[in-house]
């Protein structure tokens, strides 16, 4: 039989850092050599705490431990992926909180949650513009897709202006800084164009359009740091002068 530990291959670190970025919402943050990125989970502890991304398997018990430092992890309502992938919701089988429900948008619903095997079917899901209170906080659903995946959402915290917006305006390397204030954005492009996550430019320039118009204070990547308002017009500059679409590289490898 083959073993599968050699053939899957996911992101792991060893260690996670948690940060208060803004009023209750945390940054629980892990570097996976491997892949030379941080893995970023978000806590919002209001009433009904959500966490936005759980990590991937191999990672999870340490997102765990750091809730654990802000609140019994019983407490957690909702676990929110913003597109179907591993990083994104690996470690929700594995969550140790019973009432918890899984967030996520239409389309991911539609198109991934539905048709499989012991994939959990109670969940809810946002359309676009929908609105979920958590006590004082007030998420708002964005679709985006084609911001990489064709079920991709983001989340927009209102009374804060927080923006998640998952792997848009994301950064390489070790960010031991939670929040930073320095322009970066040559490195997304670079990593953009080495990873091929974008299939065009066209539906990534258009959300990003629309995400300035909600004027947030913070962006919260699922990689990198998280980024102030006076650096973001910075990254949406690059993202909407620069070429990063697909172009024959696929996670650093040249395909033809
Ligand atoms: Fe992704
Ligand atoms: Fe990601």
């Amino acid at each position: 039989m083959q073993e599968i530990s050699k053939t899957i291959h996911f992101p792991k670190y060893d260690t996670t850092a948690i940060s208060e970025i803004n009023d209750g919402i945390y940054r629980i943050s892990g570097f996976a050599n491997d892949f030379g990125i941080t893995y970023n989970q978000f806590l919002i502890a209001d009433r009904d705490p959500i966490l936005i991304h759980t990590g991937p398997i191999g990672s999870y018990h340490l997102i765990e431990d750091r809730i654990k430092e802000v609140m019994p992890l019983e407490k957690l309502a909702y676990v929110a992926f913003l597109h179907f992938e591993s990083d994104e919701w690996g470690g929700m089988e594995f969550l140790q909180a019973p009432k918890i429900r899984l967030v996520c948008s239409d389309l991911s619903s539609k198109l991934n949650l539905t048709g499989w095997y012991n994939v959990p079917v109670n969940h809810i899901s946002f359309w676009d513009n929908e609105t979920l209170k958590t006590g004082n906080k007030s998420l708002r659903f964005i679709m985006t897709p084609h911001v990489h995946h064709w079920d991709s959402m983001m989340i927009f915290e209102e009374t804060t202006r927080s923006l998640f917006t998952s792997d848009l305006f994301i950064q390489p390397g070790d960010n031991h800084k939670a929040v930073i204030s320095d322009d970066l954005s040559e490195s997304m492009i670079n990593l953009y164009r080495a990873v091929g996550i974008f299939a065009s430019e066209q539906p990534v320039r258009k959300t990003t359009e629309r995400l300035v118009k909600f004027n947030p204070s913070m962006v919260y990547p699922m990689h990198g740091s998280c980024l102030d308002s006076s650096v973001f017009p910075k990254y949406v500059e690059a993202i909407m002068n620069k070429d990063f679409a697909y172009t024959d590289m696929l996670l650093g490898q040249k395909l033809l």
